[in-house]
């Protein structure tokens, strides 16, 4: 097998996701499947065939690298859209290829119109704006020399799109920042109208956004989290939670992520267990060795405070979690034997531990702990 643990990945969990995402933004709005940071943990290329299957062919990405691998797997007419960091050489392969991609400065957009003049090909523009979350896009008082300086461009690019990110769309506490966002937005639009610059696709939505504030949904929407199964915040479950997930209708997480019992032994009451003096055995004790630690994604945050599961029980984490290896307290679960499935997120039996428990635990969000899961440890596809 050649590795210490394997994720598999569910595909009918991720077609009821985009069923129920679906459901929310209607059929005729284009979903935008986000897959930055190895498609949050679970695999650019996994996720883009998935998703290819459930009628979805447009893909964000953060780098111009993420859009190089994408392109390698999507198929022909897919869209890839870069909304992150890309430089000059890049800027060249991305046109030449017509990957889409966020143009944020005047350094990116006229480097853009000079490749795309020279190489007689349009570049595929989405124009960001700055709305009030204050990490990239042009401002509202760039907008006449930009309207004049894209007017006097048009044989050189196609105005795919205008966007804008919100600032935090999965707390409530945010409301009013959102709703003033939406407003200057709104502003964009009109003023851009009004000088004849009308994009394909306004987008601003990401997954909270979508979920709660509908007027937010436009012409597309940038799907990540929610596609993957997990809330974006549990405000924004309760959000949806009277509407629909007490009907049955719900997110399902994809990703399980499993590995297998290294070695079993008993060590004597009053000794240590593992490095320093963190766990001490107050009674005989049975232990599982499993060959994952820190350098396989399951953070050291967790010694003596994590949770898996072995033949059906939830098991604690006992000492601390070392490099790679991390020990179970296994004495109440009988039978317990190298070989032994551990699960570490996911179901087994009538019981499972979600990315979010976990993340309670360690206090880091869904988002970090799904990107910090090693590229390579083995994802396939299941059922
Ligand atoms: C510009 C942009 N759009 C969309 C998303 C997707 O967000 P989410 O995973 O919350 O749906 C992100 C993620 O951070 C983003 O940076």
């Amino acid at each position: 097998m050649f590795n210490t643990s394997y994720i598999e990945i569910s595909q009918s969990a991720y077609k009821n996701n985009i069923r129920y995402l679906r459901n929310i933004v209607g059929k005729d709005v284009r979903i935008s499947s986000v897959i930055k940071g190895n498609a949050y943990g679970h695999g650019i290329g996994n996720i883009i065939s998935l998703a290819e299957r459930s009628g979805i062919r447009h893909f964000s990405v953060f780098s111009a690298g993420e859009a190089y691998e994408s392109f390698a797997v999507a198929s022909e007419g897919t869209r890839i859209m870069i909304m992150g960091y890309l430089d000059d050489e890049e800027l060249s392969w991305a046109i030449e290829n017509g990957i889409e991609f966020f143009v944020f400065d005047w350094g990116r957009l006229e480097m853009a119109v000079d490749i795309a003049k020279r190489m007689g090909r349009k570049a595929r523009l989405h124009l960001e704006v700055e709305t009030g979350f204050h990490r990239t896009g042009f401002e509202y008082e760039e907008l006449k020399k930009l309207a004049a300086y894209l007017n006097a461009n048009l044989a050189h690019f196609e105005f795919e799109g205008l966007c804008t990110h919100f600032a935090g769309a999965e707390s409530l506490a945010n409301y009013l920042r959102i709703k003033n966002q939406l407003v200057q937005y709104r502003k964009f639009v009109r003023y851009l109208g009004r000088h004849g610059l009308h994009p394909a696709y306004r987008h601003t939505a990401c997954s909270a956004a979508a979920l709660t504030y509908p007027t937010t949904i436009m012409d597309m929407v940038r799907f990540g989290i929610a596609q993957f199964g997990y809330w974006p915040s549990p405000e924004t479950h309760m959000f949806r939670f009277r509407k629909d997930t007490s009907k049955g209708d719900d997110l399902k997480r994809l990703l399980s992520w499993k590995s297998r019992v290294m070695v079993v032994k008993d060590v004597e009451a009053g000794q240590f267990i593992g490095y320093g003096s963190s766990f001490l055995a107050n009674k005989k004790t049975r232990i599982a060795v499993i060959p994952v630690g820190y350098a396989n994604g399951f953070s050291r945050s967790l010694s003596n405070t994590g949770r898996v599961l072995i033949r059906g029980r939830r098991v604690p984490v006992i000492g601390t979690v070392t490099m790679n290896t991390m020990t179970l307290n296994v004495t109440d679960v009988p039978g317990v034997e190298k070989g032994d499935e551990v699960v570490m997120v996911g179901k087994q039996g009538r019981l499972s531990i979600s990315i979010a428990s976990f993340c309670e635990m360690s206090n880091q969000l869904n988002y970090q702990l799904l990107t910090r899961l090693p590229p390579d440890i083995p994802r396939t596809l299941v059922k």
